[in-house]
């Protein structure tokens, strides 16, 4: 579940160390331990929990220093709090338009008063805006926040798309019987059965983002095209795509598991709570002894559960990833700002008139090598990202969100993440220029996989066959919310 190159696990390792150590120098009274008093032994705790801290840390982003950010339009969906809050509040720090997006307004409205705060303190001239709220579990929320941002696309193109909501869900919960989506903007009325019968983890954490990801991507694109910048996709996956629940080896088939939580689905919404009182008698006690049928998470599993939907973000990375492989500058310009790319074609009006050679822009072969890489940059460039483990919102289900800021945030730090340092994996694949791999996986150490050898995403993500049967799966689910989106937009 945690890989072992993360920096927490170092942090968690030398915290043992320490303790075995120092635990068998007192027992067996060695050395100055023999007379230790408390003022040395809270010296020796606070020197190991500051060692163990600063291994915690990572790495943090390089900003590009010949960068301009300022007006660039960034939205980052579950902004209100943990990773996406403190993504954005670096991006509008360093000049970028944000905007926040999650379910909960006042959440959203508070995250951006903390931002804008922090924007004023620093000095810089970044802008923040809250354009509604968007709930990833509902397809029809997904699709009315996307058109009411496709209205506003001239004033606010966005250029960055930060993938970063996600939910850890303690019990199965299907999204037909989430009380809170029953009303108002986030109808489940009008959504598709496939839609209804999804479980709650899956789809906040998968297949919403994978729709609104795909809804985006006409806007990201237009961004690219009329600013010459490559836009940017990062979704947010996590080292437990590696993890499927204990009692579940890595044979266990991931793409069984979401038809099991499929039928288990179907029966609540058809309104069978109790698997033992569904029809067909035979066919019941089937689907009950069946390894991929889930009645409820158990303590251990439910992990699993949320492991299995960031498999799924790691699998939506690389479909995009093939999907926009095709889409390139049809110009000679990409990932420059406006001002470098003016300062480049004064250069080449310079360099123009030097040259007797007559050479057509349009075409190809009459590129220097330089102009003909960026002739075929990408437009769009998509990639997911591990934050570390921190202690945020994610795990409001296990513990309540003040026992998580005033019990178990300060002390996790000895060995966790603050919100800062595990947003900066995420502001690497957004922002950084140099060693980027399309679909690449981030890490919040700095290293990327699978390409950097280091053995951090798990066979399943790289599973040819897997990824074929999950892109049918999800197909099977987007693909009638982006039908009626299409039909609309005719
Ligand atoms: N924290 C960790 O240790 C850790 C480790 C690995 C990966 N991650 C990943 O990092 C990402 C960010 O999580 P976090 O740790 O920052 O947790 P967090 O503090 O709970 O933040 C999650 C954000 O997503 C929003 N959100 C949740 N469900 C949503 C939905 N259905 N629709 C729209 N927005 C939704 C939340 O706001 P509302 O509830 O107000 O909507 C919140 O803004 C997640 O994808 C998580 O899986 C976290």
């Amino acid at each position: 579940m945690i890989h072992l190159y993360a920096s927490e696990t170092a942090a968690a390792a030398s915290l043992a160390l320490f303790v075995i150590l120092f635990g068998l120098l007192w027992v067996f009274r060695v050395g100055w331990l023999r007379e230790a008093n408390a003022v040395d032994v809270l010296v020796l705790i606070l020197s190991c929990a500051f060692g163990c801290r600063v291994t915690a840390k990572g790495k943090t982003c390089q900003w590009p220093k010949n960068v301009d950010f300022t007006g660039r339009v960034a939205l980052v969906v579950g902004a209100s709090s943990g990773v996406g809050f403190s993504t954005a509040e670096q991006l509008a720090e360093h000049g970028w338009t944000v905007i926040l997006a999650a379910r909960n307004t006042e959440r959203l409205m508070y995250a951006k008063k903390c931002i804008e705060r922090h924007v004023q303190r620093r000095g810089s001239n970044g802008v923040v805006k809250v354009l509604g709220t968007v709930d990833l579990r509902s397809d029809a929320s997904i699709r009315a926040y996307v058109q009411n941002l496709t209205a506003v696309k001239d004033k606010l193109s966005v250029g960055l798309l930060v993938m970063a909501a996600g939910a850890l869900h303690r019990h199965l919960t299907f999204v037909g019987e989430a009380a809170d989506l029953k009303a108002g903007a986030a109808s489940i009325s009008s959504s598709p059965p496939e839609w209804r019968s999804l479980e709650c983890t899956v789809a906040s954490n998968a297949v919403g983002p994978f729709l609104f990801t795909q809804l985006m991507l006409p806007l990201l694109d237009e961004t690219a095209e009329n600013s010459s910048v490559t836009s940017r996709i990062v979704n947010v996956a996590s080292s437990c795509h590696t993890f499927l629940g204990p009692g579940r080896p890595s044979t266990f088939d991931p793409i069984s598991m979401l038809h099991g939580l499929d039928k288990r689905g179907a029966e609540v919404i058809a309104g069978r709570r109790d698997p033992a009182a569904a029809e067909g008698g035979g066919g019941t006690q089937d689907k009950v002894s069946d390894l991929y049928y889930a009645k409820d998470f158990s303590f251990a599993n439910f992990v699993g559960y949320y492991g299995l939907s960031k498999l799924c973000v790691m699998w939506n990375t690389r479909l995009l990833a093939h999907q926009v492989a095709l889409m390139r500058f049809s110009k000679e310009t990409g990932l420059i700002t406006p001002k470098m790319r003016k300062s480049e074609e004064d250069k080449e009006k310079a360099s123009r008139s030097a040259t007797t050679t007559a050479r057509t822009t349009g075409n190809n072969t009459a590129l220097t090598p330089q102009e003909n890489g960026r002739h075929n940059q990408l437009k769009i460039f998509v990639a997911c990202t591990h934050p570390g483990i921190s202690a945020t919102y994610l795990y409001r289900e296990l513990f309540s969100p003040r026992v998580l800021d005033f019990v178990l945030y300060y002390p996790s730090l000895v060995i966790f993440k603050t919100w800062f340092e595990s947003a900066q994996s995420t502001l690497k694949a957004a922002v950084e220029d140099t060693d980027m791999v399309q679909g690449g996986y981030y890490l919040c150490g700095g290293e990327y996989g699978p390409e950097s050898g280091v053995n951090c995403v798990s066979a399943h993500a790289q599973n040819p066959t897997h990824l074929q049967a999950y892109r049918e799966w999800l197909m099977g689910k987007v693909a009638p919310s982006m039908k009626t989106t299409e039909k609309k937009e005719e």
